[in-house]
């Protein structure tokens, strides 16, 4: 058995150990209550989140609206809809217990405006908010405005700092703790920065160390770093509990809380993780966010990945051409053998990317993609798949064939779609599922059976 000591969090004593959120609605209010009520931090997604009717079915997040910013509308309106009604199911759930956060995405489309109303109407069922994916600069200030603990999610002391400076300094009292999330473990959006090789991944202690130092520089010594990603067994990180270099700790667990009785997902998603093995989860860039992420290296990955490499430089002058939408566009000419194979394939239809260089789909794909493009609700502040940006109304580049509309995806995937066809975020820790024995025989535990396994270590 650990000693795992009760801290204080979002203004309770509780259990030091995190659900990590997760969206679109595969952490809930279901499974954040269930984890509150055992003492821990439970955390619902507010990302996009279910709302229900009188007979409580899920209402389907279906956009009327004919033009880009009509659906903006709608899908704002349902994403405070669905913040508000996750967090009163996990109120009721955790019987007053542990604690209850909501998880969101800075880039995420109109992220303050969400923030505002949730916690506007239902302030007093959250006890913190978590925000990663980005750089959430009036995180701080939002919810300290409602008396509600802030919680960024950070992956090197450096993003940590930054904030810090630019504005959580000014709104040090409801910092509740910094999520470190190892950008080479976690499943998800990872903050890998250009510096840094995918590749290579670093020690997580030695950069939980340095954002230890950072903290203390500014006085944060009682600030605990809640470590994320892959974490598994905590009998494993023994070392980073009481450990005087890293001063306070909790930990997260992702990838590892999907599977409960509680969980949406848990039947849906049970085979597939079952069958993950030591590097089928992929970190890559595809993500329409620009960020890198972690995800089961399945049919939707595979057909995208398979994408970039059908993929050929514009050329200014070349014995190569093909017509897209009227346009004459010149290919590097030392492609051509390969160009006439795929084009014999099927993959006969050329699209533009933003990089000077046009990728080869089928009819079907192409036409899929466009309709994706087209029916944009501009989930994101900015989208390299479609060039929505909340900003200017458009990135100024063109869209990239080569990316895909995470809604859509995450809200199929989320809501029964396969498992195989859709974005599948998990950690890289997820083929433990296959050998850790607590999982023989289709177990799949309750929250609380889960908590108390953790807590012996295992
Ligand atoms: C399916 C899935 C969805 C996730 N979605 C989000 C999200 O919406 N927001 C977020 O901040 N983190 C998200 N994460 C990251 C987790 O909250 C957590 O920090 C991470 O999974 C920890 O690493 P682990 O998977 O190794 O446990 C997601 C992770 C998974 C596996
Ligand atoms: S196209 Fe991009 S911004 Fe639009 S809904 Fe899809 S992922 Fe979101």
């Amino acid at each position: 058995m650990l000693k795992l000591e009760l801290q204080r969090f979002s203004g309770a004593e509780v259990l030091p150990l995190f659900e990590g959120g997760k969206g679109i609605s595969i952490s809930n209010g279901e499974t954040c209550g269930a984890w509150a009520a055992t003492g821990g931090v439970g955390t619902f997604s507010g990302v996009n989140a279910d709302f229900y009717d009188e007979n409580n079915n899920v209402i389907p997040q279906v956009f009327h609206g004919k033009s880009r910013q009509d659906r903006r509308r709608e899908l704002i309106e349902y994403a405070v809809a669905g913040g508000i009604a996750q967090a009163k199911i996990a109120r009721e759930r955790s019987n007053g217990k542990g604690r209850i956060h909501m998880n969101v995405l800075w880039e995420m489309g109109a992220c303050e405006e969400i923030i505002n109303r949730i916690l506007e109407s239902v302030s007093g069922c959250i006890h913190g908010v978590v925000c990663g994916a980005g750089m959430p600069y009036n995180l701080a200030e939002i919810t300290s405005k409602f008396n509600v603990y802030y919680y960024p999610i950070v992956s090197s002391a450096r993003a940590f700092s930054a904030l810090f400076r630019r504005s959580f300094q000014r709104f040090k009292d409801f910092l509740g703790g910094v999520v470190y999330e190892d950008p080479w473990l976690a499943g998800g959006h990872n903050g890998l920065s250009n510096a840094e090789d995918s590749m290579k991944p670093a020690n997580p202690y030695l950069r939980l160390v340095e954002l230890r130092n950072v903290l203390n520089s500014f006085n944060l010594q009682k600030i605990p770093i809640i470590v994320a990603g892959g974490v598994w067994w905590l009998s494993e990180w023994e070392d980073y509990i009481d450990n005087k270099m890293l001063g306070l700790t909790a930990f997260q667990f992702g990838t590892r809380s999907i599977l409960t009785t509680e969980s949406p997902v848990a039947r849906n998603w049970y085979e597939k993780l079952m069958s993950l093995r030591k590097g089928d989860v992929l970190l890559t860039k595809l993500s329409p966010t620009g960020f890198y992420s972690s995800s089961a290296n399945n049919r939707m990955i595979k057909r995208l990945l398979e994408l970039q490499d059908r993929q050929i430089n514009i050329a200014e002058n070349s014995s190569i051409s093909i017509d897209i939408h009227g346009r004459k566009v010149f290919l590097d000419e030392s492609k051509a053998k390969l160009m006439n194979a795929w084009i014999r394939k099927g993959f006969s239809t050329p699209m533009l990317t933003p990089d000077n260089t046009v990728v080869f789909t089928t009819p079907e794909q192409s036409e899929k993609i466009l309709q994706d493009q087209r029916s944009c609700c501009c989930c994101l502040s900015a989208c390299r798949f479609s060039s929505w940006c909340q900003h200017k109304g458009s990135t100024g580049r063109i869209p990239d064939p080569r990316s895909f509309c995470i809604q859509k995806n995450l809200q199929a995937i989320a809501h029964g779609g396969a498992v195989e066809e859709n974005l599948m975020f998990v950690g890289h820790c997820a083929y433990r599922f296959s050998e850790d024995p607590f999982y023989d025989n289709g177990f799949i535990p309750t929250t609380q059976q889960l908590i108390d396994r953790i807590i012996t270590g295992y």
